[in-house]
């Protein structure tokens, strides 16, 4: 679905990412883990043509996308929710979600079926749907960010550190629902510090140092990796 090919991203003179390959297959979720400033992030934000590549290819089903403007690459069927979730604090949780879908013609009736899917996921989100944003607990924040996303009907989500600044019990309950949404068929792409968490729940996964792929394989695997244990697992 998504094939990553030779990306090279670089912020003036610093290279963010060297040669990076990367493949997601259509069901699969997918996690990129590597510690701060690894280039988790800029990848997800590159494939989402929010940052420019300096050299390499982006192929999303069968279009090459590295060159296109973000709304296209949204049309086509990647969104993102972003780090730090970026939610607009001052709209409601219905104009939060109204925002993941502007790109889109859709009518009234598809707008109100799609946010009661969002509240169907996110039940939180329903109770509170016209409150504003900032008024939401982080974790809240984090689903309405997920939802939003969500609402642009993606074939790809991009799901940037889901688990950041959240209560554990929270957490648990967001990575429930990403699996649901796996296994109802969404393909999903997840960057991740806590690699635990994201290697617990993943198909495959690669680990990023400084800007380069160090480790891939199967998630089970790379969970037992004795190298991968030492550097993300505390173990
Ligand atoms: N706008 C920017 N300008 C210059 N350098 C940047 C910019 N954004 C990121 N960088 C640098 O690029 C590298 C990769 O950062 P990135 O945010 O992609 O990492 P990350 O893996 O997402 O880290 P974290 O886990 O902290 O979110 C780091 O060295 C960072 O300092
Ligand atoms: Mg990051």
């Amino acid at each position: 679905m998504l094939h990553v090919e030779n990306l090279s991203v670089e912020y003036g003179a610093i290279q963010a990412l060297k040669n990076i390959q990367i493949d997601v297959f259509p069901g699969e979720i997918v996690s990129l883990v590597g510690s701060n400033g690894a280039g988790k992030t800029t990848f997800l934000r590159t494939i989402s043509g929010l940052i420019k590549a300096k050299a390499g290819k982006i192929k999303f089903i069968d279009n090459f996308i590295q060159t296109l403007p973000t709304h296209e690459i949204v049309t086509l069927g990647i969104s993102q929710s972003p780090e730090g979730r970026m939610v607009f604090p001052d709209m409601s949780v219905k104009e939060n979600l109204l925002m993941g879908c502007f790109a889109f013609s859709y009518s009234k009736e598809e707008i109100q079926t799609n946010i009661e899917r969002m509240i169907n996921w996110f039940p939180r989100l329903g109770e509170r749907i016209n409150q504003k944003a900032i008024l939401l607990s982080g974790g809240e924040q984090q689903m309405l960010a997920i939802a939003r996303a969500l609402m642009a009907k993606p074939k790809l989500l991009l799901l940037d550190e889901p688990s950041l600044g959240i209560a554990p019990l929270v957490v648990q309950q967001i990575f429930k629902i990403i699996v649901e949404l796996n296994r109802e068929g969404m393909t999903i792409l997840l960057a991740e510090q806590n690699a635990r968490l994201a290697l617990k729940i993943s198909h495959r996964a690669y680990v990023l140092e400084l800007g380069t792929i160090i480790k891939q394989g199967e998630a089970s695997l790379l969970l037992h990796d004795k190298d991968v244990q030492r550097a993300y697992l505390g173990g």
